[in-house]
């Protein structure tokens, strides 16, 4: 577990092509989740992701290379769904969690959790809210052991269709 940096926009893209789709609810079409990733998880997105001091970036690897990230960012937030139940100044985003398929119920992601818990906590953040589509219930079973309430609701677009989140909050220690 350590902090990407520059030079690991690669291969958190080719993390992201591997693991975006698995948080889409079932009938997302292949055109909306490619669109997606060219629009927002490409290499040069990630570069700029690491060029941003608002963010933090963690990358888990196994013995056979990179297996999960996680991406924090502190700032403004854009979506009204959000402003109206999370406090921007005093709240982080867990903008992006994702572990390949065959690692899920290893162990990693509660490893990368715990890492990326405590990299919001040294922020001086008093608490850190995600989205996660309302269909995912993997995620949603993970994110509840790991303490984050459901709060409200939001949208997300993914390509040409939105789809429906959850707003989820956890306080930070
Ligand atoms: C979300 C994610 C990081 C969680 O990691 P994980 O290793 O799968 O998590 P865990 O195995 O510790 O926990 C998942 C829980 O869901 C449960 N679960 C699995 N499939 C389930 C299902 N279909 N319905 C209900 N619960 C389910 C597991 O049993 C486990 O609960 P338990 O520990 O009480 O048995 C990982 O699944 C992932 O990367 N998913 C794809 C990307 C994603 O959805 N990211 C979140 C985007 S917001």
């Amino acid at each position: 577990m350590r902090h990407a940096t520059h030079g690991d926009e690669q291969p958190l893209h080719a993390l992201a092509t591997l693991t975006f789709g698995l948080a889409c609810p079932p009938g997302t079409t292949k055109a909306d989740i490619d669109h997606f990733i060219a629009a927002n998880l490409s290499a040069e997105r990630f570069a700029g992701y690491l060029a941003d001091p608002a963010r933090i970036v963690l990358l888990a690897s196994g013995d056979d290379g990179p297996v999960g990230y996680s991406m924090l960012v502190r700032g403004p937030i854009a979506d009204p769904d959000v402003a109206a139940v999370v406090d921007a100044d005093t709240s982080i985003e867990l903008s992006k969690f994702y572990v390949l398929s065959d690692r899920h119920g290893s162990g990693i992601a509660h490893t990368l959790m715990t890492a990326t818990l405590a990299e919001a906590a040294a922020t001086g953040a008093d608490s850190c809210w995600l989205g996660v589509n309302q269909q995912n219930v993997r995620a949603a079973r993970f994110y509840t052991k790991h303490d984050f309430a459901i709060i409200g609701v939001k949208r997300f677009l993914v390509g040409s269709e939105w789809h429906d989140d959850h707003i989820r909050l956890r306080k930070l220690p």
